[in-house]
């Protein structure tokens, strides 16, 4: 066994005199150190089978060649990588590379944005599945199956073979699909925000097959137009400037009753009226007092409550702000960094 030791040291040394790189040296180190077939490796762990009174003399002599090896790679490995730095000339006082800066999304900052605006009066954002069924995107919300309200929503439906007892399953065209969905989760009173992607059959400069909407739901007992408007005067303000101010048109939706569209006074003419507004007013949603029919579907008793929702499109409202200019709403998706990086 110790010839078989002084052997090995005789190879190691004349081996490692041959190493001229990196690579070498690894190869080397494990054939000799390697932990599945080192050859000194293989002498240490048969050390247990040799006599007890050899193996500690045999012990002590491998696990000294072991230790002058594995200095020798050592030493050989700070020669070769110091040669190495030595032949790489390094520039210290070139310019460096700079690095490209990303931000966020201009959508993702407006749903952060809102979703903030509202958070300080007290509503929660949530997030309702995007695939719902025909029973939250349309019957719950008063609108039953021939119900030509429907076509307004220009929906995507999946073609499923079966169909179960809350409809067909559709890409939701609107977040009012949020409403009977958080009267169904959450213990009274509701304050919510619900922001998602919503889907609908367009297409043109002002509408993308995919896009955000977000939905304000406050039920509790006594609640009246009269907070409904509070709410959207604080958004007009929070949202578009200190100036700006919100006033409600009476409408038609079936699922709010009085139903209202919602404008925000024109920022250049303060809702005098001008060339860039004609009324001085410009559109942003619909809102409505929640309609009896909704309540009930969501398990409200509409006798104790009631309640306010409104809604619109993020983009359009964002489109809305002041010193944004966008010629074409679906170039937000086309992932056009030279298009993106502007905002
Ligand atoms: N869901 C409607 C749409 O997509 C917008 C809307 C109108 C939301 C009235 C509401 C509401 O909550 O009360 O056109």
């Amino acid at each position: 066994m110790k010839a078989k030791l002084e052997s090995l040291k005789a190879l190691f040394d004349a081996e490692i005199k041959k190493v001229s790189s990196p690579t070498d040296l690894d190869e080397l180190e494990i054939k000799f150190l390697g932990r599945k077939a080192g050859e000194l490796t293989a002498v240490l762990r048969g050390l247990k089978n040799l006599p007890e009174d050899q193996r500690k003399e045999i012990g002590n002599f491998a696990n000294q060649l072991r230790g002058e090896i594995e200095n020798a790679i050592t030493e050989i490995r700070n020669q070769l990588s110091g040669s190495q730095k030595i032949d790489r000339f390094f520039d210290l006082t070139l310019p460096g590379t700079e690095l490209p800066n990303g931000h966020l999304h201009l959508m993702t900052k407006a749903i952060r944005e809102i979703t903030e605006i509202f958070e300080r009066i007290g509503f929660n954002r949530v997030r309702y599945p995007e695939v719902e069924w025909d029973w939250y995107a349309f019957e719950a919300l008063n609108m039953p199956g021939d119900h030509p309200a429907r076509d307004e929503w220009e929906t995507f439906f999946i073609d499923d073979k079966e169909i179960g007892p809350k409809g067909k399953r559709l890409l939701t065209p609107h977040t009012s699909s949020g409403q009977v969905r958080e009267m169904e989760r959450k213990e009274l009173p509701i304050r919510m925000t619900n922001i998602s992607k919503c889907y609908r059959r367009q297409s043109d400069i002002s509408h993308a097959p995919m896009f955000h909407q977000f939905e304000g739901l406050m039920i509790d007992t006594d609640v009246t137009i009269a907070h409904l408007k509070g709410v959207l005067d604080y958004f007009a303000k929070q949202f578009f400037g200190p100036n700006r101010t919100a006033r409600i048109r009476p409408y038609h939706f079936q699922f709010t009753e009085p139903s209202f569209e919602v404008d925000i006074s024109c920022g250049l003419c303060e809702g005098k009226g001008c060339r860039m507004c004609k009324s001085g007013w410009l559109e942003i949603g619909g809102a409505g007092m929640v309609h009896p029919n909704v309540l009930k579907a969501g398990k409200i008793d509409p006798k104790k409550y009631s309640g306010f929702a409104f809604g619109w499109g993020v983009e359009r409202c964002y489109l809305m702000k002041p010193g944004l200019s966008i010629p074409d709403i679906r170039e937000l998706y086309q992932s056009d960094l030279r298009f993106l990086k502007q905002f």
